[in-house]
């Protein structure tokens, strides 16, 4: 029998008619991407057949990436957000990066550690330092989106393999409100709205789900990650106050798509924090049945549909980083909530495959 004919790295970027990054990337991502046969000193090697079988059955399964909105503050985004993605790392082996917007900085220091994060900080990587960056481009740039990722997050197994993370830090606070002038700056050409985009552009391709945390506001910084997004998730404590701001979320991110020329649907209403009382059944049993305030008032748009499961208030979350807590298993971090938090994390999974072709 012939020997089988081999190719390296280059060629097999030929043969997909991608980027040798691109090709990397797949290495890391996909568990059948095919196992190299020999290491040569110039690299490893693949067969050809093996390759070109791989390359016809991959077809480009693209990122989903997905933001986590509300204008409100304190509904649940971070929570969620969080668990969804550590759920579809641990329980469903996706290829995660959480992206921390929030100057807040909750989903960071819930993934890391605080003196991880104040040395990450003082390195320069965080989404703060990218910004910087751009807003002094007579400055030597310090973000490096290779180091800025900091692998194996979470408390969940003291880490969990494949959930990766993007921090965030309180110096955005200070910088966010400059960040729309950056295309005035200088000589400088750079989309305000594109910082984030380009920024990834070499990462994007390794994961199966990108989740990003939003502050409580649709500025610049929110955009940058709509801009990225192929959809996004609206958690709501079912009361009045919560809920108020949806509409308005759902026009603008419409408004945000047309301008960009790219669909950027609505996964769904989650229901956070739900008690028992007659208020919260109230405006749930309207958000299932899409009648929420302005949406039935003729304004034009559809309610966005709800997830069917709810998140209910719990005193396992709501205690958060209690040492006593035993915050290394699912059930020890989201306590009660851990049923509702698995079965959205399927419902988000199956939405998002569900999209594909
Ligand atoms: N299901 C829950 N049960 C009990 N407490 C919860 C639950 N979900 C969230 N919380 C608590 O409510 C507070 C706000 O939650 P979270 O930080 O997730 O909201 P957020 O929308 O991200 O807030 P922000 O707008 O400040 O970013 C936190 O203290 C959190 O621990
Ligand atoms: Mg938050």
């Amino acid at each position: 029998m012939a020997a089988p004919e081999l190719v390296g790295i280059a060629e097999i970027a030929e043969i997909a008619g991608v980027s040798k990054q691109a090709v990397n990337n797949w290495r890391l991502r996909y568990d059948h991407f095919p196992r190299a046969i020999q290491e040569l000193q110039s690299g490893p090697v693949w067969n050809r057949e093996q390759i070109e079988a791989w390359v016809r059955g991959h077809q480009g399964e693209a990122t989903h990436v997905l933001s986590f909105i509300n204008l409100k503050g304190g509904v649940g985004k971070t929570t969620t957000a969080v668990a969804v993605a550590e759920m579809l790392a641990q329980e469903h082996r996706k290829h995660v990066l959480l992206i921390d917007l929030d100057p807040q900085t909750n989903a960071t220091v819930t993934l890391i550690t605080e003196e991880r994060w104040a040395e990450m900080d003082r390195d320069g990587r965080t989404v703060a330092q990218l910004f910087e960056d751009r807003l002094n481009p007579q400055q030597a740039p310090r973000f490096d989106i290779e180091r800025a990722i900091e692998r194996r997050v979470s408390t969940i197994n003291d880490g969990i393999a494949r959930l990766d993370l993007l921090p965030s830090s309180i110096r955005l606070i200070d910088l966010q409100d400059r960040i729309p002038m950056i295309a005035l700056s200088g000589n400088f050409t750079a989309n305000p709205l594109e910082i984030l985009r380009a920024a990834l552009q070499p990462v994007i391709e390794r994961y199966d789900y990108i989740i990003i945390d939003c502050p409580p506001s649709l500025g610049t910084v929110t955009k940058n990650g709509l801009r990225i997004s192929t959809g996004y998730v609206i958690p709501t404590i079912p009361d009045i106050v919560s809920t108020w701001g949806i509409y308005q979320i759902v026009a603008n991110v419409e408004a945000f798509s047309r301008d960009i020329d790219r669909p950027i649907p609505p996964l769904g209403i989650v229901a956070t924090k739900v008690q028992g009382n007659n208020l919260h059944a109230r405006v749930m049993a309207d958000l299932r049945a899409r009648r929420l305030g302005r949406f039935a008032d003729g304004g034009g748009l559809d309610q966005p549909v709800m997830f069917e499961n709810a998140i209910p208030q719990t005193v396992a979350v709501a205690r958060g980083a209690d040492v006593e807590a035993d915050i290394r298993t699912f059930k020890g971090k989201y306590g009660d909530a851990y049923t509702a938090l698995h079965g959205l994390t399927i419902e988000v999974m199956k939405k998002c495959e569900a999209k594909k072709r």
